[in-house]
C-alpha cells in the first residue's frame, strides 16, 4: 500500500465476499492507525452479515478470526444484483446466517424462510430484499446495544460455538462457514433439549428446517476430537470456559458458560438424526 501511494487519507474499498471484506476491514483498521473503507458485499452471507457489525479480522494457523479488531465501515453499498451468479451452494451459505436471525430474534421470520424457501432460491427480487433488510434490521438492533460484544452481541454467536470447530476440519476446506453455523445450530439444539430448555417437538421443527439448507453430517472421531480441541480454544470462551448459544423458545436465545463439555461430546457422538 505504501508502493502504491497509500496515505491517512486513502479510502479502502472492499468490493467482494465476507473474506474479502473482513480482510480489507483489518487493513483499514491497522493501516497508518486507521483508515477509512466501505464495503460493497457481493456474496449474500456478506450483504445480510459480514458487511455490517465492524467485526473485522484474519485466520491465524487454525485458529478463526483470531486477529482481528472492531472497526466499522464508513459506508455499506449493497446491491443484490450480484447474487446472480453466485451458485445455489453459496445462496444457502448465506441463508445459514438468515435462519440464525429467525432462530434468536424473530420466530415469524423463522416461519416466512420455511414457507418460502424456493422462491428465496430462485433468488426473486422481493424475497431477496426482504431477506437483506430484515437481517441488517436484526443485526443492526443487536449491535446498537452491544458493539464490542460483551453482552446481548453474543446471541448473534448461535450456532457458531461448534459451527467454527466443524469449519476448522480440514483446513477449512471442506464447510462453508453458513453451512458449518447450520450444523453448529442443530448440535446446539440437540444440546438445548437434553438440558430440558426447549421441547422435543421445536427441536424436530427446527431439525427439520435446517436439514433443507444442509443434511445432518456424523463426524467421525477423529473429527470430533479436532472440533472439540478448536471449540477448546476458541476466542469466545471466557475464564476457560466454553460459551454456548441456547435456544430457550421460539425465536429466543439465551447464553450460557457454564455447560458441560461432556454434553458437547455426546452431541457430537450422537449426532441428529431426522
Ligand atoms: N465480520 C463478520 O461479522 C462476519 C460474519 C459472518 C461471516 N464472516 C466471515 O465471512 C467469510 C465468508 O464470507 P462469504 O460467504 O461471502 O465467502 P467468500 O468471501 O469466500 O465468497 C465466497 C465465494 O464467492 C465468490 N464471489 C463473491 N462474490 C461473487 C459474486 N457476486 N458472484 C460470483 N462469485 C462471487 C468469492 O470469490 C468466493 O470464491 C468467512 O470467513 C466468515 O468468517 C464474517
Ligand atoms: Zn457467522
Amino acid at each position: 500500500m505504501l508502493e502504491a501511494g497509500c496515505n491517512r487519507k486513502t479510502t479502502l474499498i472492499s468490493l467482494g465476499g465476507g473474506v474479502v471484506g473482513d480482510l480489507t476491514g483489518f487493513v483499514a483498521a491497522t493501516f497508518m492507525r486507521g483508515i477509512n473503507f466501505v464495503q460493497i458485499p457481493t456474496t449474500l452471507l456478506s450483504q445480510v452479515d459480514s458487511s455490517i457489525g465492524g467485526k473485522v479480522g484474519v485466520n491465524f494457523k487454525n485458529y478463526k478470526n483470531i486477529i482481528g479488531s472492531f472497526y466499522q465501515p464508513k459506508g455499506v453499498i449493497i446491491d443484490t444484483e450480484t447474487l446472480k451468479t453466485l451458485d445455489e451452494r453459496e445462496i444457502i451459505n448465506g441463508l445459514g446466517e438468515v435462519f440464525k436471525y429467525g432462530l434468536i430474534m424473530d420466530y415469524d421470520f423463522f416461519l416466512w424462510l420455511n414457507d418460502n424457501l424456493n422462491s428465496i432460491l430462485k433468488l426473486e427480487n422481493n424475497y431477496i430484499m426482504n431477506i437483506v433488510k430484515k437481517s441488517l434490521n436484526i443485526k443492526k438492533i443487536i449491535v446498537q446495544k452491544d458493539e464490542k460484544e460483551s453482552n446481548i452481541r453474543k446471541v448473534l454467536n448461535f450456532g457458531h460455538t461448534i459451527g467454527h470447530g466443524i469449519e476448522t476440519l480440514d483446513d477449512f476446506n471442506t464447510f462453508k462457514h453458513g453451512e458449518a453455523v447450520v450444523l453448529g445450530m442443530m448440535l446446539e439444539s440437540l444440546i438445548s433439549t437434553e438440558m430440558g430448555l426447549i421441547d422435543r417437538k421445536y427441536y424436530i421443527e427446527i431439525i427439520d428446517s435446517l436439514s433443507r439448507l444442509v443434511s445432518p453430517v456424523k463426524f467421525s472421531a477423529f473429527e470430533q476430537k479436532q472440533i472439540m480441541n478448536a471449540i477448546k480454544h476458541d476466542k469466545k470462551n471466557e475464564k476457560g470456559k466454553i460459551v454456548l448459544v441456547l435456544p430457550i423458545g421460539k425465536g429466543r436465545v439465551n447464553i450460557y458458560n457454564n455447560v458441560d463439555e461432556k454434553l458437547i461430546e455426546k452431541s457430537l457422538k450422537d449426532g441428529v438424526v431426522i
